[in-house]
């Protein structure tokens, strides 16, 4: 990504209510171009009332919960000062979604209630998303920011709106210290990839029995805290049919000093997962050393992170660490004595 001069035309604001239609506009332009949404509402050509409908509802609905979203949208003086790029981000993890069922109920033997939609796709869309952020992103727990939604009006691309909303996030991470998470459709990636995020893998959306499917990567920005650490995980062989063992090395990292520092501080890897066709994962993210030095315990995130290895029953967590290197050794296994 080359440095451009700031396109003075645009600005960036919190969305009100009164933004709605052009955010409406905003999503309707942009999103066609994101696989996802044809797979979703493959029909809003032809009904474009319905999409439109439904779509000032998705946002009323993000706009009524300000203590979970915030809708940060970019104007454009050459557009009338109205919004020419949107981004939708959760910044209250740990509270529930309150919204609608966006006319597709849950139940598939309920009446889907919009015509645009392929209720099928649009139910496990939303399945595999969740599914996704579970997998890829709980383990951030309330240390993180999300972005579900990142859109720019195709007339309006490449002046740096959705790089502007990106970096909205990151500063807002970087001054809560926690990280930024995507679930990232193609074209998102690739900016994402220009902001520093990293790749924590991929995963496909599919209906059983279909051709037809989505490929969507999961991607982290690391929290940029004033001590960070390096975390490298290596997943060692199996050392008996009960036991395998799990070496994790660390090492502080100079100060990270603004959002896009702090790349590739935590190598993961991952052997096993039932919720991902994937299995060549790997993802980065950074954790203050302190909490690793201190929190050493059940509920740290060293701790969660070993949670991820379903796989392996953990007998025995730390036991060994070296505070002058910064690193640490996990035996993990499983119960010896055989099953
Ligand atoms: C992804 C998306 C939001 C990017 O929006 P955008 O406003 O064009 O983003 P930016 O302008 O910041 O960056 C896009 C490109 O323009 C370039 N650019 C940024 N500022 C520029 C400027 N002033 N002049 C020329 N080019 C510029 C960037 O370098 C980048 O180029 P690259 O893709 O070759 O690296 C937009 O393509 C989109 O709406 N896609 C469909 C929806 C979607 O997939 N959203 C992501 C969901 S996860």
């Amino acid at each position: 990504m080359g440095e451009f001069p700031p396109d003075t035309r645009l600005a960036l604001r919190t969305a009100t209510s009164a933004d709605l239609e052009d955010i409406a506009t905003v999503a309707q332009e942009g999103f066609p171009d994101d696989p996802e949404f044809n797979y979703r509402f493959p029909y809003r050509e032809k009904y474009p009332d319905d999409n439109r409908k439904w779509i000032l509802q998705e946002y009323r609905e993000y706009l009524e919960q300000p203590d979970k979203y915030e809708v940060i949208i970019i104007t454009a003086s050459d557009n009338d000062d109205k919004a020419v790029a949107l981004s939708v981000w959760d910044i209250s993890i740990s509270k529930a979604h309150r919204g609608s069922d966006l006319g597709i109920p849950d139940n598939p033997e309920e009446q889907c209630r919009r015509r645009d939609a392929n209720p099928i796709h649009f139910r496990k869309f939303k399945d595999r998303m969740n599914e996704a952020f579970e997998l890829y992103f709980s383990e951030y727990g309330t240390d993180q920011i999300h972005l579900w939604l990142l859109a720019t009006r195709p007339a309006f691309r490449r002046r740096g709106a959705g790089t502007r909303l990106c970096r909205w996030g990151l500063e807002r991470a970087s001054q809560n210290s926690i990280c930024t998470t995507v679930l990232a459709s193609p074209m998102g990636k690739c900016l994402y990839e220009e902001l520093s995020f990293t790749d924590c893998g991929s995963f496909d959306i599919q209906v059983e029995g279909e051709a037809e499917k989505l490929q969507l990567w999961a991607m982290t920005h690391p929290k940029t805290d004033s001590v960070a650490a390096v975390v490298q995980v290596e997943y060692s062989s199996i050392i008996s049919p009960y036991q395998r063992t799990i070496h994790i090395s660390m090492a502080s990292t100079p100060q990270a000093t603004d959002g896009r520092t702090g790349s590739k501080t935590r190598q993961r890897q991952k052997t096993h997962s039932t919720t991902t066709t994937d299995t060549s994962q790997s993802s980065t993210a950074s954790y203050s050393l302190d909490k690793y030095l201190n929190k050493a315990n059940d509920r740290s995130p060293l701790t969660r992170y070993l949670s991820d290895f379903e796989d392996i029953p953990i007998t025995e967590r730390l036991s060994q660490s070296d505070q002058q290197t910064g690193r640490f050794h996990i035996t993990d296994g499983y119960p010896r004595g055989g099953q």
